[in-house]
C-alpha cells in the first residue's frame, strides 16, 4: 500500500514535470503579417523571422480579403519542400485556403508538428510568391524553452 502510494506521488511529480517543460497550456495564435495581414506586396521573410520563436501547438492565422474590384485574389498554399518554397514552383502545392477562406476570422493553421511549414500565394502564376508573398514556420518542442 505505501509502495503504491509513493509510486503515484513519483508519477505525480513526473507528469508535474513533463507538463510544466512541455508548456501544453501556453500556445499562442499569431496573425501573420500583424497589421498587415496576408496580401500581396509585403514581404513576409522578415516579419517571419521577427515572429520566431514559434512552438508547436501554436498557431498561425492568415486572413485576407476574397478578391474584388480593388484587390486581386490571394490564397494560401502549402509548398512541399524547400525547393519548390524558394522557386515558386506549385506543381506540387496544396491548397490549404482559397480566394475566399481568409476573410472574417481567417484561415487557421495549428502548426502541430516538428517540421518546417512552407506557406505562398499561389495566383497570377506565383507572381504573389515570387514577389515575397511566402515564408516559412519552425515551430519547435517547448522542451527547447
Ligand atoms: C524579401 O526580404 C528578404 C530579406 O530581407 C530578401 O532576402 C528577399 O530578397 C526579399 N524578397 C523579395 C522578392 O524582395
Amino acid at each position: 500500500m505505501k509502495m503504491a502510494l509513493s509510486i503515484n506521488v513519483a508519477q505525480a511529480i513526473v507528469l508535474l514535470v513533463a507538463a510544466t517543460l512541455l508548456g501544453v497550456s501556453q500556445a499562442k495564435t499569431v496573425v501573420v503579417g500583424g497589421d498587415e495581414k496576408w496580401r500581396s506586396g509585403f514581404n513576409y521573410t522578415e516579419w517571419a523571422f521577427q515572429s520566431n520563436p514559434l512552438y508547436i501547438n501554436d498557431k498561425l492565422v492568415f486572413k485576407y480579403q476574397p478578391p474584388s474590384e480593388s484587390s486581386s485574389a490571394v490564397d494560401l498554399y502549402w509548398m512541399p519542400d524547400l525547393y519548390s518554397y524558394m522557386t515558386c514552383d506549385f506543381s506540387r502545392a496544396k491548397l490549404l485556403a482559397d480566394a475566399t477562406q481568409g476573410n472574417g476570422a481567417g484561415y487557421t493553421v495549428a502548426l502541430d508538428q516538428w517540421r518546417p511549414y512552407y506557406f505562398a500565394s499561389g495566383p497570377s502564376n506565383g507572381l504573389n510568391c515570387k514577389d515575397g508573398m511566402k515564408f516559412f514556420a519552425v515551430p519547435w518542442p517547448r522542451w527547447f524553452k
